[in-house]
């Protein structure tokens, strides 16, 4: 067969990193959530999606059982264990969405500039909220879980809704 076959190439996956500072709360969740959407539309082929923190405290560990709960309450599992982001994530992922200015901050200076991969925070697809960061959790109680987890489920649908879109563009 000759190198420009007449089959129709497989389109790639779109690759999104959800980033937050531990990675064991709000991206773990994001991810969570987004392979829940993607699985309810039989959609796990198109995507490839994964979580990072920009510190790391928290390498190897399961995400926190408060945010495990919230979810489960929810019927979405939280699978990943927490890495650190890398430079090289910036290479890999199509898109990385970020949970605070300080996240957004972060990843902006790790990609300098010219990075390919687009850097936006996550509730710039909210559809419900208006809010600019999903804050962070960690030191409060248990209904900034259930905060986190209505602000992820808005912001994932509709960032969904917007890469499908993409796809359906190429
Ligand atoms: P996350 O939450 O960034 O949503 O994973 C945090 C987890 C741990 C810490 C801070 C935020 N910490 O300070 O250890």
């Amino acid at each position: 067969m000759s190198a420009t076959s007449s089959q129709e190439a497989t389109p790639k996956p779109t690759r999104v990193l959800f980033v937050c500072l531990g990675n064991i709360c709000r991206s773990p969740a994001a991810e969570g959530v987004f392979l829940h959407l993607l699985a309810q539309q039989g959609l796990e082929h198109a995507f490839e999606v994964d979580s990072a923190g920009t510190g790391d405290w928290h390498v190897g560990r399961p995400a926190d059982a408060r945010m495990r709960s919230a979810a489960t309450r929810r019927g979405i599992a939280l699978p990943s264990r927490a890495r650190q982001i890398t430079a090289d994530d910036l290479g890999r992922f199509d898109h990385l969405l970020t949970m605070d200015r300080q996240n957004l901050k972060a990843v902006r200076s790790l990609a300098g500039p010219g990075a390919a991969a687009q850097i936006t925070p996550l509730t710039r697809y909210c559809r419900r909220y208006g809010t600019e960061e999903v804050p962070d959790p960690y030191y409060g109680g248990e209904e900034g879980f259930d905060r986190v987890l209505d602000l992820l489920e808005d912001a994932c649908g509709g960032l969904l809704e917007t890469l499908k879109a993409e796809r359906a563009g190429d």
